[in-house]
């Protein structure tokens, strides 16, 4: 079993970021290749990268980077639920990126991302996915867009996707594995 954080990337009230996650979380646990974990960046509540030392030397003066350094560290694979703000992903997920390193490396990223318009957040897309060019996080081609979010959404606010969505996330958690298998060799083979 492979360890999957799904990392929920908005922090602000009301955001629906989690709702959304918690239907990719339930996806995961079916897909039983992975032990999954939700991160919701909301409820860690990383302050501004405060670390005095660059993150690539690991030597973490904060507790809250140390909690977030062992959380990603344990990791075998991501899958970042991301909304778009202003055409690119929330500065909270860049900021929770920015504070570790060696941690992100080697180990492939899913996304999901999500907009109340039309567009999906596919742009968003675009810029994280060239972030995580820069921390070695190997993202997948194979991912679940999720435009008009709100025709999911039941009367009790439960997120449900429908065949094409749930069919996107069992492609993209079985390549998630398949790159989990292949890029721990690449991680220990130092
Ligand atoms: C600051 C901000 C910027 C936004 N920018 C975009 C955008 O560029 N494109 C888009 O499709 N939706 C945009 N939206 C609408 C979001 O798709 C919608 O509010 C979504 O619920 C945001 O995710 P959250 O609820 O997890 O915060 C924006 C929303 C906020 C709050």
């Amino acid at each position: 079993m492979f360890k999957l954080k799904v990392i929920s990337s908005t922090v602000r009230p009301g955001r629906k970021g989690p709702v959304i996650a918690k239907w990719i979380v339930d996806e995961a646990a079916k897909h039983g290749g992975f032990e999954v974990e939700f991160l919701d960046l909301g409820e860690i509540n990383l302050p501004l990268m405060n670390e005095a030392i660059h993150p690539v030397m690991k030597q973490y003066e904060h507790e809250h980077t140390k909690q977030w350094s062992a959380k990603i560290e344990e990791a075998d694979a991501f899958v970042f639920v991301t909304a778009e703000y202003d055409y690119s992903y929330p500065a909270s997920l860049k900021n929770a990126l920015e504070y570790l390193v060696h941690e992100w490396a080697y180990k492939p990223a899913g996304i999901v991302s999500y907009s109340a318009g039309p567009f999906a957040g596919v742009r968003a897309v675009m810029s994280l996915k060239s972030d995580l060019l820069s921390l070695k996080t190997v993202s997948l081609s194979e991912m679940v867009n999720i435009p008009l979010y709100n025709q999911y959404l039941t009367e009790e606010g439960v997120f449900v996707g429908d065949e094409k969505l749930t069919a996107a996330s069992k492609i993209m958690f079985n390549q998630l594995a398949r790159y989990a298998k292949g890029l721990k060799i690449i991680k220990e083979d130092k």
